[in-house]
């Protein structure tokens, strides 16, 4: 039986990539070219947020869903492919620090380490949030001619849309708007689609466009990107009331505490649980419909999701 799927060397081998790549790009240099220097203070911010921590989940997406629709050696579109998958990290660690500010949360704690306002004062943590976002789109518009100016301009568009007003900060607007307030499950899953889902839908797309998908393709993996995106926030409310601090690196019970509308608190934990794994199956549905053969990796990252402790 040669076809067994290695998902922990698959991982390993991407994680090495994106983290080397993650750390090259949030340095001092991240496009000679430019010759600008950040100044120091807020790089520093900057690298905290990124560097250290994190599942690094929406990287994996991206090239997971590019080796489905390319294969594992990625073709000539591979470079692109890493600048997207670094790109989304970036644009989800600037709304980890923005969420975590007084301002939103609240939170001390994340990713194990004092979040970055209570490392670095408020105003670091905006400027580093607003830098963080505006190094994503330079990373997906390079100069050197490694990645077409078309691909360029759809993966832009791809995601900023995500993380924009139709997406993640939509989203947490619709959040902050929320509290203490009875949504019912269409409202609820309209806020949890757009603060969360639409940047984990966005991994997949932006990895199936730096390949070639046919429609029937494209339209499997975008079903499977918003089963999945969903899934990963109702996860992230059961282990608020699940999980330990010390697994999960940051303070749990927050949401009850802040009186956050969940998916716990709308059907209970038991039903939530199993919305999760049902999302799970539609997810995997998708792929099977996709007509794709490489979709192992995108096939054990939402098993993952739906069954991860942390
Ligand atoms: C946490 O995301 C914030 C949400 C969008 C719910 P992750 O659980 O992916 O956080 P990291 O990147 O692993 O720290
Ligand atoms: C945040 O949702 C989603 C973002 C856009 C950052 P949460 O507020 O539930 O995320 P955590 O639980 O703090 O990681
Ligand atoms: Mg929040
Ligand atoms: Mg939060
Ligand atoms: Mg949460």
């Amino acid at each position: 039986m040669s076809n067994h799927f290695d998902f922990d060397a698959w991982c390993r081998v991407r994680l090495a990539q994106v983290e080397q790549a993650l750390d090259s790009w949030v340095n001092t240099d991240p496009a000679p070219e430019f010759d600008h220097q950040a100044p120091a203070q807020l790089l520093q911010a900057m690298r905290y947020a990124v560097l250290d921590g994190g599942k690094r989940l929406r990287p994996l997406l991206v090239l997971a869903a590019h080796e489905a629709v390319c294969g594992a050696t990625g073709g000539v579109h591979a470079p692109a492919a890493l600048r997207a998958a670094c790109a989304v990290e970036l644009i989800h660690a600037y709304s980890l620090v923005h969420d975590d500010m007084p301002c939103m949360d609240n939170d001390v704690l994340r990713r194990g380490k004092p979040t970055v306002h209570v490392q670095f004062g408020e105003a670091s943590a905006l400027l580093a949030g607003d830098a963080l976002q505006a190094l994503a789109f330079e990373l997906l518009t390079p100069r050197d001619g490694s990645v077409p100016e078309a691909m360029q301009a759809r993966l832009c568009a791809l995601l900023a849309r995500a993380a924009g007003s139709a997406g993640m900060a939509g989203g947490q607007a619709i959040d902050l708007a929320s509290v203490g307030l009875p949504l019912n499950e269409a409202q609820l899953r309209a806020m949890h689609e757009r603060k969360t889902g639409a940047l984990l839908q966005a991994s997949v797309m932006m990895g199936t466009q730096c390949g070639l998908a046919d429609a029937q393709a494209w339209q499997a993996l975008q079903t499977y990107g918003s089963a999945l995106g969903l899934a990963f926030q109702v996860v992230d409310d059961i282990l608020d009331v699940t999980a330990d601090s010390a697994t999960l690196g940051k303070t749990v019970g927050k949401d009850a505490n802040d009186n956050k509308p969940t998916y716990v608190s709308l059907m209970g934990l038991s039903a939530s649980i199993d919305y999760a794994q049902n999302l799970l199956v539609q997810a995997l549905d998708a792929l099977q419909s996709s007509g794709l053969q490489q979709t192992q990796a995108l096939a054990a990252l939402a098993r993952m999701v739906v069954n991860r402790k942390s």
